[in-house]
């Protein structure tokens, strides 16, 4: 596989089902039940920690996915096909570039966004297409504003951490709706996780800002894991977050 450790890590929890039905096909429906859709936006810099394929890369958030929070592979004989968003290429190369390996003509993380997520949001007629699927995911990436709304906040990459809870917080109160964050655990030999993505969550039934949170959900307190046992993004844990500063470009 292309993917980055960490795209595969993240991809893992989603992926879950994929691999527990293994090579049987499961119909379309039952197994493929989903009920919010996570937008899913991911800093640049620290993807580009876990990647020795990274040139340059942008210096906003840019858009990982629009994924039902269930299931994956919905529909295998669905394939990507660049002609049906030709019109949405530019902007899609701009707000959804292929972070892990910068190349102007590479469809493969679309491919794959398309045919593990998009598959199954295809399910509500407004994503029932590949042109509407990332036409509505840059529409959304839009409308959230996210690179504006946190410099509106305040939050920029700095070497001076943030916390945890300040940055939870001030999403909520923007967007009106809990987001989840995920972070890069600590290194062994450091102390602070690294801010990786950010996620907001809509209803099926009509697209509209809900938490990503279920009601009740317990506070994400699972014990702190190095780096290495962790492999690549998880819920960030309540303390210090570390927004990296874009790398500047080698002269
Ligand atoms: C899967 O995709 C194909 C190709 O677009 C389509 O004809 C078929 O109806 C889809 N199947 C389901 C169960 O949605
Ligand atoms: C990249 O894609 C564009 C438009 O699809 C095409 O015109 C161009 O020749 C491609 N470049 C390369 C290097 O393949
Ligand atoms: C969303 O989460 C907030 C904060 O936990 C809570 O106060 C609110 O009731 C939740 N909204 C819904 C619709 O569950």
């Amino acid at each position: 596989m292309e993917l980055g450790a960490a795209r595969l890590a993240l991809l893992s929890c989603l992926g879950l089902a994929l691999l527990l039905r293994g090579g049987a096909r499961a119909p379309a429906s039952g197994s493929h039940e989903w009920k919010k859709l996570i937008l899913v936006q991911h800093w640049p810099t620290t993807v580009c920690e876990e990647s020795n394929d990274c040139r340059e890369p942008p210096d906003y958030w840019t858009i990982h996915g629009l994924w039902p929070d269930k299931g994956g592979d919905c529909n295998h004989s669905w394939h990507f096909n660049l002609d049906e968003v030709k019109d949405l290429l530019g902007e899609m190369k701009m707000y959804w570039p292929d972070v892990l390996h910068a190349s102007p003509n590479r469809s493969q993380f679309w491919k794959h966004e398309w045919e593990k997520h998009g598959t199954c949001a295809a399910q509500l007629p407004i994503l029932n297409s590949q042109r509407k699927y990332f036409g509505t995911s840059l529409a959304l990436y839009h409308q959230l504003d996210l690179n504006s709304k946190l410099l509106k906040l305040g939050i920029k990459p700095s070497t001076n951490y943030y916390h945890l809870a300040d940055l939870r917080d001030a999403l909520t109160r923007v967007y009106g709706v809990v987001p989840k964050i995920q972070c890069l655990p600590p290194e062994q030999d450091e102390k602070v996780q690294t801010l990786g993505q950010i996620e907001l969550c809509y209803t099926k039934e009509d697209l509209r800002l809900r938490n990503c949170t279920e009601p009740g959900d317990p506070p994400p307190t699972w014990p702190r894991l190095p780096r290495a046992a962790a492999q690549g993004l998880s819920v960030c844990e309540l303390g210090p977050v570390f927004y990296p500063p874009p790398r500047k470009a080698p002269r």
